[in-house]
């Protein structure tokens, strides 16, 4: 496989050293309440038909009291593990993309990691707002090709509702909630995530930010809390950059566009995805569109339409793809790669039953784990530990 000079940053191409990183399995997971346009025309000033027309949304989903970036993102995470038949521990990287992480830290994945049982894996979180699952697996593939793992979870997982002004009728009508995910694997067979592109500008920070909760000094107003957004601006930056980035990795992999038979873009809007599509000279054909339904679920948005496109048969085996995705940072970036298979592999009904059993036993795991720091701190305080005391001078 050619290797390609280009001055863009991103994963190393193709393969490394005989390394490909392959998609062995993926998932994704709706948020329960469906939130349809006619629930918006109640909270705000606007209409079924305005959103409609503009954005190309009638519905989006909504995530439950009981639901949240972790429940969502474990539950994409363990679809993922059993379609690639794989068991937790096998995982030796997760990466969370997220914008709305339960805490600022621990990270959402070290939460998820502890859910699954995943006690061989590193873990942490990325903060790349929509294009945050292609910054993921531009890192996860290069960890997979320069063999530093031989295998990665990725996870897109948001709950943007809980972040949305609903009294602000230029934002609330565009998010939704869910996540998705992808097991990645190394493996010497040609194929998977060929390249990735990534790319900032920082300069256009305050075109799209979210700030909730840290104050700007230390004894600032705490209720604080905002999403602002200059629509016109994003909506520009938006449809130059899908176009730019798509050009750029499929040089990059030394193709066309004509050899790319399907682009999943980052799930914004309608009318950007249309104005990208117009730049490129391709038919809207080429595109799997599902915003109509979910909203924008910024990180979770690119893998929760590969899963709804296999699962229409819009994605093919050998398939190759690119996602294209664009937001706050400003940050943007596309990623090429061909799809192994649709078929599902063979699953032994054991490793499904043990899979079953270790999500049980990775909660009593977490919980003695738990109970031994404790008594670990009670009772068997180690000879010599100085914590506590004071130090002799
Ligand atoms: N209902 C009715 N009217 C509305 C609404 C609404 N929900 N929102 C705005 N309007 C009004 C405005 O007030 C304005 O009225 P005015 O002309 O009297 O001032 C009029 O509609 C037109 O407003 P625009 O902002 O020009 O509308 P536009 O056609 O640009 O659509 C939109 C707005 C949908 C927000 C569009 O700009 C957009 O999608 N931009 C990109 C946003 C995006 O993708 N953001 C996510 C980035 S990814 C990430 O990182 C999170």
């Amino acid at each position: 496989m050619a290797q390609h000079k280009s001055p863009a940053q991103g994963a190393p191409s193709a393969a490394l050293n005989g390394r490909y990183a392959h998609v062995k399995g993926w998932g994704t997971a709706n948020a329960s309440i469906a939130m349809h346009n006619s629930e918006l025309e109640k909270l705000v000033d606007t209409s079924h038909d305005w959103i409609v027309e503009r954005t190309g949304i009638s519905e989006r989903r909504i995530a439950n009291e009981r639901e949240s970036v972790v429940t969502l993102g474990v539950k994409a995470a363990q679809q993922a593990l059993a379609k690639a038949d794989m068991l937790p521990d096998e995982i030796e990287l997760i990466i969370v993309a997220t914008s709305t992480p339960y805490y600022y830290f621990p990270s959402t994945a070290c939460l998820i990691q502890d859910k699954l049982g995943a006690t061989n894996a590193g873990a942490f979180d990325i903060v790349a707002a929509c294009t945050g699952f292609i910054y993921a697996l531009g890192l996860a593939s290069a960890q997979i090709k320069a063999g530093g793992v031989n295998t990665a979870l990725i996870i897109g997982t948001e709950t943007l509702s809980r972040i949305m002004d609903w009294q602000d009728r230029s934002t609330c009508i565009l998010f939704g909630d869910g996540a998705g995910a992808f097991v990645l694997k190394v493996s010497d067979a040609p194929g998977g995530i060929q390249d990735v592109v990534m790319h900032s500008d920082g300069s256009g920070a305050d075109l799209l930010y979210a700030s909730t909760g840290i104050r700007e000094t230390w004894d600032g107003d705490a209720s604080e809390q905002r999403l602002y957004m200059n629509g016109r601006e994003v909506f520009r930056f938006a449809t130059r950059v899908m176009a730019s980035a798509t050009h750029e990795v499929v040089a990059k992999a030394g193709l066309t566009l004509d050899d790319i038979d399907v682009i999943v873009p980052h799930q914004a809007n309608q009318r950007i995805i249309q104005a990208a599509a117009k730049t490129m000279k391709l038919p809207m054909e080429r595109f799997f569109v599902n915003l109509d339904h979910y909203g924008n679920t910024s990180a979770a948005s690119i893998p929760l339409a590969i899963g709804e496109a296999v699962e229409k048969g819009a994605i093919k085996a050998q398939d190759k793809i690119v996602l294209v995705g664009f937001g706050a940072g400003l940050t943007w970036g596309a990623a090429l790669l061909e799809w192994d298979s649709i078929e599902e592999p063979p699953r032994s009904a054991v490793r499904e039953l043990v899979r079953s059993a270790w999500y049980i036993l990775a909660r009593m795991r977490s919980f003695l784990s738990r109970v031994l720091r404790f008594l670990e701190r009670v009772i068997f305080r180690p000879p010599g530990e100085v914590y506590g005391e004071k130090l002799d001078k």
